[in-house]
């Protein structure tokens, strides 16, 4: 039995985490009154009496709500109702036509910054099999080319927490598809689908700076962030309050959103500080029966688990978070390029490029890789990208290693003495390469300082991911060492790809407390490289299905290879191939039992759905033509 001073502070606990709130967005909540007035927006209530329709309803359907519904809807949440209308429908002969809009979708098009203000369109455009490409210059093709029907119905421009929940009730009580838009930035269409409620959390953003932060084992300094904070604004509050906290690598990349509940690593202090999942410490979220809800080691302590590493948009939408912060940290960062070819082939850093041979430059190759577990345990992350211009047999051929090591609280003499064996080793080898000096940043931002966002191109391509585990580079002379090393060059070299790793290792003792215990893959655990893949091939509208079926079997023969030098790792979630073979035991190894059980237990309606997270399995989207895409109807299986 509780004494009566527990009891009285049990209540005033759970007092407190009813009306646990980050920000003012936050306070802003959907309450019995609001229900009372629009019973379209009634809370979900268990246990679920009826069986579930096949399909989600979907627009032109009798189940699809009425336009008065719509329209009331949008009275709920005070007129934050977009119509899903893609920004290139201005460029077609009808209603949308607008010559202004079609010159900034062609301006903007390719541009991250500009695609993140769109409520509706994801960045890869193949996504949505892609329904509505911005036309060549000086056409005006008809409407009818340019399929709305394919993108998300309605978004929801959230600004609150009221809307967040009026959305999901909304979709719920209607049986609609519900999508979640942060930045756009996801690589595998888990934030779009044809028919959906798109709710577009873009807005979200808040934060503030906590020098002093007590939860359990943890106590020191911390920030409260909203759910859409990008990279830039991290860095710009670093500078602004003198801390560093983990951030991804890319300016525009949602920080809380894809990036921290699929993982979230930056190339620049997760080997000092693990991923963005182990940065948190304590979650706002909004579940699928409506209700807003804390989450932490001690409350809601499932989906807190869930959550961080689990993988995005499907089993809450998150709305703020708390993140552990540092001390401001000194860098070192050692270039590491070299090339076979003239230095002005490939726009390298001329400081640090040096001409070689072929033969020579495969001989570089495993010099690299063989450093990895030192830098790691130095904290280090490097990155590198491995390219040829041209097909095996061209003796003209230029190849080049691009690669950096990031070195976080050593100073330059230190990461010189660190990286000293490699330049020794390749001179060694043969490669004339003088050992540059690091450069060296007082802090986080300032190698990386990007005040508004200077923002990534937008890609329709698609890739090909897998975790190498540590095991493979400890010793450079073992066949599985060799085979890894054989396939990376086989991707390049027969197979004329980009190659490309970022060469971190996020283990459980950086992720500390409460970070070791989350739903983070225990592949990416015990990953020292994960290995991208770029595939120029057209995934565009000018490719036919049976082409992109073909450039995507002949990318994965490839990456079969890197499959089979890792056998039992997997795949980053994050940036992987939505076509991942055996994608459950891929991303989510061994957790996806338990992530499972918690899935049908926080959403037993099915309310979230992100294409290859887990339960994803249970669904198909119709009218896909080969490789996965989301334009359709989203049905159940069974
Ligand atoms: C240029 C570029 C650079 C990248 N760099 C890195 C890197 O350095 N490190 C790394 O780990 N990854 C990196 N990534 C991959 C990145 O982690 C994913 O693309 C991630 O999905 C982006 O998340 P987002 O929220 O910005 O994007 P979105 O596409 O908006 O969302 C991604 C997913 O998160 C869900 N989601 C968004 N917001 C919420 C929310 N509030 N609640 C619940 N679910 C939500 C969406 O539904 C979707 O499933 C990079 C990607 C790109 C394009
Ligand atoms: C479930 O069914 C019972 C009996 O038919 C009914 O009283 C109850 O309101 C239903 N609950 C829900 C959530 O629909
Ligand atoms: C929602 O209401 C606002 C304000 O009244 C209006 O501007 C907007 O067009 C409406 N949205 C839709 C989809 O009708
Ligand atoms: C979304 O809402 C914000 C805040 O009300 C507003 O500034 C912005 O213009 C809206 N965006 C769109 C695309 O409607
Ligand atoms: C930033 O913080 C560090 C250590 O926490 C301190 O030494 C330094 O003086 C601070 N710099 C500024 C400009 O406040
Ligand atoms: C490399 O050096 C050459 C010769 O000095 C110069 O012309 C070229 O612009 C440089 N390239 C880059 C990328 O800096
Ligand atoms: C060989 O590669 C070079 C680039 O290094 C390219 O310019 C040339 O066209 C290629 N030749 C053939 C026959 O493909
Ligand atoms: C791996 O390659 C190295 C260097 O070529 C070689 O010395 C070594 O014998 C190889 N190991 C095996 C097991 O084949
Ligand atoms: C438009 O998209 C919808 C949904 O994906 C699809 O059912 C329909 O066949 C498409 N229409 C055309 C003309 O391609």
């Amino acid at each position: 039995m509780f004494s009566i001073t527990q009891t009285l502070s049990l209540a005033l606990l759970a007092a407190r985490s009813a009306i646990a709130a980050n920000f003012p967005f936050e306070s802003i909540v959907l309450k019995d009154s609001d229900v009372a007035q629009n019973k379209d927006l009634a809370f979900g209530k268990l246990p679920i009496n009826s069986t579930f329709a096949k399909c989600k309803s979907f627009p032109g359907d009798a189940s699809w709500p009425s336009k008065d519904r719509w329209a009331a809807f949008n009275t709920s949440i005070s007129g934050a109702l977009i119509k899903g209308i893609p920004p290139a429908a201005s460029c077609y002969d009808g209603p949308y036509y607008d010559a202004k809009e079609c010159a900034d979708t062609r301006a903007g098009q390719t541009k991250s910054l500009w695609a993140q203000e769109d409520p509706i369109i994801p960045y890869g455009q193949w996504q949505l099999g892609n329904p509505c490409p911005v036309p060549s210059f000086n056409t005006t093709p008809p409407i009818a080319l340019c399929n709305i029907t394919s993108f998300p119905a309605y978004a929801v421009n959230a600004t609150s927490v009221k809307q967040v929940q009026a959305a999901i009730n909304f979709a719920r009580n209607y049986n609609i598809r519900l999508t979640i838009k942060n930045t756009g930035h996801d690589f595998l269409g888990r934030n779009t689908g044809g028919g959906a409620l798109q709710l577009w959390v873009h807005e979200l953003k808040a934060y503030e700076y906590v020098p002093s932060f007590k939860v359990g084992k943890y106590s020191g300094k911390a920030a409260r962030v909203g759910v859409a904070i990008q990279q830039y604004d991290l860095h710009n509050n670093m500078a602004k309050y003198n801390i560093t906290t983990l951030a991804p690598g890319s300016t525009t990349v949602g920080a809380f959103g894809g990036f921290m509940q699929g993982g979230g690593f930056s190339t620049i202090v997760t080997g000092k500080y693990g991923l963005m999942s182990d940065q948190v410490l304590g979650l706002e979220v909004v579940t699928a029966d409506g209700n807003f809800v804390h989450a932490d080691p001690y409350e809601n302590e499932d989906l807190f688990w869930a959550i961080r590493g689990g993988g995005p948009g499907n089993f809450g939408i998150v709305t703020s978070a708390v993140i552990k912060a540092y001390d401001p940290l000194y860098i070192s960062v050692v270039d590491l390029t070299f090339q076979t070819k003239p230095v002005d082939a490939f726009t390298p850093n001329n400081l640090t490029a040096i001409q070689v041979s072929d033969e020579l430059f495969w001989k570089g190759i495993p010099i690299y890789f063989s450093k990895l577990p030192k830098w790691q345990d130095a904290g280090g992350v490097g990155w590198n990208y491995i390219n040829t211009d041209a097909p095996r047999g061209n003796v003209s051929r230029k190849y080049q290693f691009q690669g950096q090591v990031n070195l976080p609280g050593l100073t330059a003499a230190e990461a010189k003495a660190l990286v000293e064996p490699f330049f020794t080793e390749l001179r060694a080898a043969g490669l004339d390469y003088s050992t540059p000096t690091p450069k060296f940043f007082n802090t986080y931002p300032e190698q990386n300082y990007r005040p508004q966002g200077i923002g990534e191109s937008v890609s329709n391509g698609r890739f090909a991911s897998r975790l190498v585990p540590r095991e493979n580079w400890v010793d450079p002379t073992s066949a599985k060492f060799n085979k890894t090393i054989a396939a990376i060059r086989s991707f390049v070299d027969d197979g004329g790809y980009t190659f490309h790793s970022v060469d971190y290792a996020p283990t459980e003792a950086l992720a500390g407390w409460p970070g070791k215990d989350s739903a983070v893959s225990p592949h990416l655990r015990a990953a020292s490289a994960h290995f991208t893949g770029f595939d120029t091939a057209s995934y565009g509208p000018d490719a036919s299905p049976a082409q992109q079926i073909a450039s995507h079997a002949r990318l994965n023969s490839f990456a079969n290879k890197w499959r089979d030098a890792t056998p039992g790792s997997g795949a980053y979630m994050n940036e992987a191939d939505v076509d991942e073979p055996n994608n459950k035991e891929s991303f989510f190894g061994d957790n996806y039992g338990r992530l499972y059980d918690i899935k049908k237990t926080v959403d037993p309606w099915g309310v979230f759905y992100a294409v290859t997270m887990v339960s994803s399995d249970e669904w198909y989207v119709e009218g896909t033509q080969g490789l996965t895409t989301q334009q359709g109807r989203l049905c159940r299986k069974a």
